[in-house]
């Protein structure tokens, strides 16, 4: 029997060669897998023997993987802000730039946490890794988590039951803050926002996620556009509420312009990802020294 560390070599080596991206991470998360071993021991136990059984079950992995089918797809879960989430083909697989929107949300929260109970809406929530992540941290916060599609939202109430957290996030279907039963004081929406003709540009990983959580329609801030009108024509934001955008950095200039049109009177800030790229806009309604 083959030595974990052979495996993990090979397998390396054949994700390489196939030009799959992070092919060494890749190989070490699903070794992880199949040995059912945390990442630790990948490493301390090298010198243990994979058994027929496993190489088999790697092998399928590395098969499916070659297709250029995505892991997270093949392994049905993704690491998000520290807790698993399971993902399939209804739903965008998490990225790590939208961590950026749970920590500026936590910050905004915890620093005025005390005063009242917070009432968040994560439009589009897709897996809900945004939702789930704030009420993890945010026991007394209140959170509506939307989206427009039915099989996403079955995924969403998965992951709120795996957490826990089902007292504290109620789920609803439909268009962006139509579906919003009070005015809230957040609204965190990672939309879709890409623009239509670029997604059959990107890497063939992206074209197996639904087009529905990419396509941002011709310049890809549609969606958050409409939005931004929604928000300033009704009853669903608070007069003191911040609104969270997460964007591609290029598109920030003209989401600022439509959040200023939307909202005259607004603070209007950019928060960087941890690439250190333009990614949030954040709208506050209200004075910047206004309680939260
Ligand atoms: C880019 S994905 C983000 C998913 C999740 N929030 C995340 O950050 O991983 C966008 C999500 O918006 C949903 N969506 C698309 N159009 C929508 C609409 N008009 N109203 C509500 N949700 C919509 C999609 O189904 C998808 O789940």
């Amino acid at each position: 029997m083959p030595s974990l560390r052979n495996v993990i070599q090979e397998t390396h080596r054949t994700l390489e060669s196939a030009g799959i991206p992070d092919a060494r991470l890749e190989a070490e998360v699903m070794v992880m897998d199949v040995m059912r071993m945390p990442r630790q021991s990948i490493f301390a136990e090298q010198e243990s023997q994979v058994s027929e059984q496993q190489q088999q079950s790697l092998n399928a992995i590395v098969e499916r993987r070659l297709t250029r089918e995505p892991l997270a797809y093949i392994l049905n879960y993704r690491e998000f802000y520290g807790v698993n989430l399971l993902v399939n083909p209804d739903v965008l697989i998490p990225r790590p730039e939208t961590e950026t929107m749970v920590e500026h949300a936590l910050f905004m929260a915890l620093m005025g946490m005390e005063s009242r109970e917070l009432v968040i809406a994560d439009i589009g929530t897709g897996t809900g890794a945004i939702a789930i992540n704030l009420a993890i941290h945010l026991p007394a916060a209140r959170i509506y988590a939307t989206d427009a599609y039915d099989a996403t939202l079955d995924v969403a109430a998965y992951n709120i039951r795996m957490h826990n957290v089902t007292d504290r996030i109620t789920l609803l279907k439909g268009d962006l803050l139509e579906p919003l039963p009070e005015p809230v004081d957040v609204i965190a929406a990672n939309l879709p926002y890409l623009p239509t003709d670029r997604i059959p540009t990107l890497q063939p990983e992206v074209q197996w996620e639904p087009i529905a959580a990419l396509d941002g329609g011709p310049g890809g801030i549609d969606l958050i556009g409409r939005l931004l009108k929604q928000a300033a024509a009704g009853d669903r934001i608070k007069p003191h509420g911040v609104i969270l955008l997460e964007l591609d950095p290029e598109q920030i200039p003209e989401a600022r312009l439509l959040a200023t049109n939307a909202f005259p009177d607004a603070e209007i800030t950019v928060e960087l990802d941890l690439a250190r790229l333009d990614r949030l806009l954040v709208v506050s309604l209200s004075a910047p020294d206004a309680e939260y």
